[in-house]
């Protein structure tokens, strides 16, 4: 059995198999998967996040935790793209888990990533809810609370849960339908209605950053790191930094938050049996993506931090309050409308991704290849999966915590970038002769700077999401040991069953 659980999938079968059915259409190019993941990587995080880090956990440090939390993004992008290009199959951190660490981990990280997808689309969901619902009054509606809210809230001053007199966040769940309902008609229209969704974003975050940049009172960023640098606890031992209200706070908390807003850029890779050249488009989206968001993001922070004083940002809507703050009330509106459909973008291309995952897992007999690995004859869209998770998600973003959330996106997608980084060294190790159409540069540097990053950042989260993470991976050892281990394609393969 120890055999099987190690099993390693085979490079030459994984190629093998891009030539069989049921495939997806080749018909994304570079600038399209740029597209893509500029659509998948600006969103609820820099709009929603922002403004409540910097008052509760960084200051105009935030700037810093935004340069650490894109570097940590950078080097798992170097790994995701070599990866990417070796192996250009869909399933991004599964696959490449299968062909180094072995079927159980490979199982793990398929998990996760679903995981990431389901509750980070929900969080997403959460986010554009909120702007949405900042529109509405400004047209004279008014939502009950009732259908406006998730029924229980985070309070950030006790680190504790409290009830609201909400219900469900109605919103939230009717943009995930009808998100749902255009990713199963298919890919052309998703990419085509990226495109213009990302560049109604794109102007907005310009906007902010060059109008904004008028009103910085460089008073505003001293003190630089009200909060300290640190934030680093291990099971609620604070090791480096502060912890207020139990959960830790300074400037890598702050990048362990916003780290958020980078995520995305890993989905790229899943759309790597999609793109006409993989070898070559699918390594300059993924940086390509990486290098525009953290320049924007950067330039947001200073000019949000330098407009408000830290301890004045609204932390419900930190950039369209500044900007009322210094009497442009009129930008207001138009944030609001960019960040719709800003946010509308990466919940597509997050809801876009997990069915993917579980189509290459069902390929190997992971899940049931009935369901998951079924594509629609006609749309040429896993149909069947992609409701399934619409489902999963509207029930998350209509019930819980926008802070929930989003901290446990964060520890399941460090989770998953450490180990591709982690999957990088090992297929350099066993596999030297592979052909690498793109190298990440600097091995081993680059990938063990990744994984000390990434587990920097998850010990810099709130103790609670290791639990809800180890919870999680715990069911999923308990389907593979029930289920996947007896469908597994590949050990009847070695057993010549
Ligand atoms: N990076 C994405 C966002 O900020 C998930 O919404």
């Amino acid at each position: 059995m120890a055999s099987q659980l190690f099993a390693r999938k085979p490079l030459s079968l994984l190629l093998e198999e891009m030539k069989g059915e049921n495939r997806l259409r080749r018909i994304l190019g570079p600038v399209q998967l740029t597209s893509l993941g500029v659509g998948a990587i600006i969103g609820a995080g820099i709009f929603v996040a922002t403004g409540s880090a910097a008052r509760n956990e960084a200051g105009p440090s935030l700037m810093v935790s935004y340069m650490v939390a894109g570097l940590t993004c950078v080097f798992a992008a170097l790994c995701y793209a070599e990866f990417a290009s070796m192996v250009p199959v869909a399933g991004s951190a599964y696959t490449y888990a299968y062909a180094t660490l072995g079927e159980m981990f490979a199982w793990i990280i398929g998990w996760d990533l679903v995981l990431e997808y389901a509750v980070g689309s929900a969080t997403v969901a959460n986010g554009w809810s909120s702007f949405f619902q900042s529109l509405l009054p400004k047209l004279g509606i008014a939502l009950p609370d009732v259908i406006a809210r998730a029924p229980i809230a985070y309070d950030p001053n006790t680190g504790h849960f409290i009830a609201t007199n909400g219900f469900v966040n109605l919103p939230a769940v009717i943009v995930t339908a009808i998100v749902t309902a255009i990713l199963v008609k298919g890919i052309q229209e998703s990419a085509s209605f990226n495109a213009v969704m990302v560049g109604v974003k794109l102007a907005a975050v310009l906007f902010v950053i060059l109008v904004g940049a008028f009103y910085i009172n460089p008073e505003n960023w001293k003190p630089f790191a009200p909060f300290g640098w640190g934030g680093i606890s291990v099971f609620g031992h604070t090791v480096w930094g502060e912890t207020l209200a139990g959960k830790p706070v300074g400037m890598l908390a702050g990048a362990a938050i916003i780290f958020f807003a980078y995520i995305g850029f890993d989905s790229v890779s899943t759309h790597a049996e999609e793109a006409r050249q993989p070898n070559r488009d699918v390594p300059i989206g993924i940086v390509a993506s990486l290098i525009i968001c953290t320049i924007l993001y950067v330039a947001v922070v200073a000019v949000l931090t330098g407009m408000v004083k830290y301890t004045e940002i609204d932390p419900g809507a930190g950039v369209s309050m500044a900007f009322s703050s210094v009497g442009l009330g009129w930008a207001d509106a138009i944030i609001a409308i960019a960040g719709v459909a800003g946010i509308t973008s990466v919940l597509l291309v997050m809801m876009l991704s997990g069915p993917r995952v579980f189509l290459a897992m069902s390929r190997d007999g992971m899940v049931p290849k009935g369901f998951f690995g079924t594509v629609h004859p006609r749309f040429r869209t896993p149909h069947k999966s992609t409701i399934l998770i619409g489902a999963f998600v509207a029930v998350l973003t209509g019930f819980l915590p926008i802070d929930a959330l989003l901290q446990m996106t964060n520890i399941g997608t460090l989770f998953a970038f450490a180990i591709v980084c982690a999957a990088v060294l090992i297929m350099r190790k066993k596999h030297p002769e592979a052909e690498r159409p793109f190298r990440c540069p600097l091995v081993p540097v680059i990938p063990i700077l990744g994984i000390i990053l990434c587990l920097v950042l998850m010990f810099s989260l709130p103790t609670e999401n290791w639990y809800r993470l180890i919870g999680w991976l715990l069911l999923g050892l308990g389907i593979y040991f029930a289920y996947s281990r007896h469908h597994s394609v590949l050990a009847r393969l070695r057993t010549g069953d």
